[in-house]
């Protein structure tokens, strides 16, 4: 991995034999990154990664302790808000040069079952937040010449499961969003991608796996192994800092060809 920052239509330095070498810029310096969810698990993570690589990170989340807290250890700005009311986008800060779209909430139920109005937040937080926020910054990342939008998706962005309708109808339509942006932001230097997890060590996957061992009698190992990761080769849940670096690859020198797509990572899942 790329470690050194450039803008990517600048050419390589080239080397200078045995002279002393200059210190590599942090990737990031002189940035400005935006996450949703921020306070938490994978948003965290990312926020983390940004700041470490030079950026500085608006941690957005309607969870005020843990953003603020966040924001100071990072040396960000912490933004409380809850995205679910998709006008407080218009109070957030349009300047980022990186978006990471990452606030998500779940809610599992039959179709026939499923309350409307939950269903409709979903997409609201999910599908309408994250397109007015990239409304709201794109035009900057345009003007300046250079941008990067990741979008955290899911497995359930490409492929479904029961009981899950607002949630992978909600990340299908964030694909599309993130292609649609890919195909709009290209002339102006901007990149927009998503990164589709499987299942994530987060505290909100780890309150499931003690939930349904207690429930169906088995070992937490057995719902992580047997479960939640049926349909994965790999039979262990995915660190956040790996999406993370991913996310933090794809804000890179070297990944400006990279748009439009869906990096899966999903240990298998997505090809079985
Ligand atoms: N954990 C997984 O296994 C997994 C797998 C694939 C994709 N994802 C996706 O990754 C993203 C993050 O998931 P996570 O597991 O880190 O979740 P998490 O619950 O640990 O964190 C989500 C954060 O979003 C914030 N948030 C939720 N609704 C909000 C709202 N209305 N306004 C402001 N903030 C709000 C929460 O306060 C929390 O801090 C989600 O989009 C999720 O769908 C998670």
């Amino acid at each position: 991995m790329e470690t050194s920052r450039r803008p990517d239509h600048e050419p390589a330095a080239p080397s200078l034999g045995g002279s002393p070498q200059v210190p590599a810029e942090p990737l990031l310096a002189g940035r400005t990154a935006l996450v949703t969810g921020a306070a938490s698990g994978i948003g965290r993570a990312c926020a983390q990664a940004l700041a470490s690589a030079g950026a500085h990170v608006h941690v957005v989340d309607r969870s005020g302790e843990a953003a603020k807290s966040l924001a100071e250890e990072i040396g960000g700005t912490a933004w409380v808000v809850d995205l679910s009311d998709p006008a407080v986008v218009d109070t957030l800060p349009a300047d980022a040069d990186v978006v990471v779209n990452n606030a998500g909430i779940q809610h599992v139920a039959p179709v026939h079952e499923f309350p409307p109005d939950r269903f409709a937040l979903i997409q609201r937080v999910m599908v309408e937040t994250p397109f007015r926020i990239l409304r709201r910054t794109l035009p900057g990342m345009y003007e300046r010449g250079w941008g990067r939008v990741v979008n955290i998706s899911s497995v359930h962005g490409l492929r479904a499961s029961p009981y899950k309708s607002a949630y992978v109808t909600a990340k299908h339509a964030l694909e599309g969003l993130s292609k649609v942006v890919a195909l709009e932001a290209a002339e102006y230097g901007v990149t927009s991608n998503c990164v589709s997890p499987g299942y994530v060590r987060t505290p909100l996957v780890e309150n499931q796996i003690a939930d349904q061992a207690r429930t169906h009698g088995i070992s937490e190992a057995d719902v992580v192994g047997r479960v939640m990761l049926e349909r994965s080769a790999i039979k262990r849940l995915i660190e956040p800092a790996d999406v993370a670096e991913a996310v933090l690859w794809l804000c890179g020198p070297r990944t400006g060809h990279i748009t439009g797509t869906s990096l899966s990572m999903d240990g298998g899942w997505t090809a079985n």
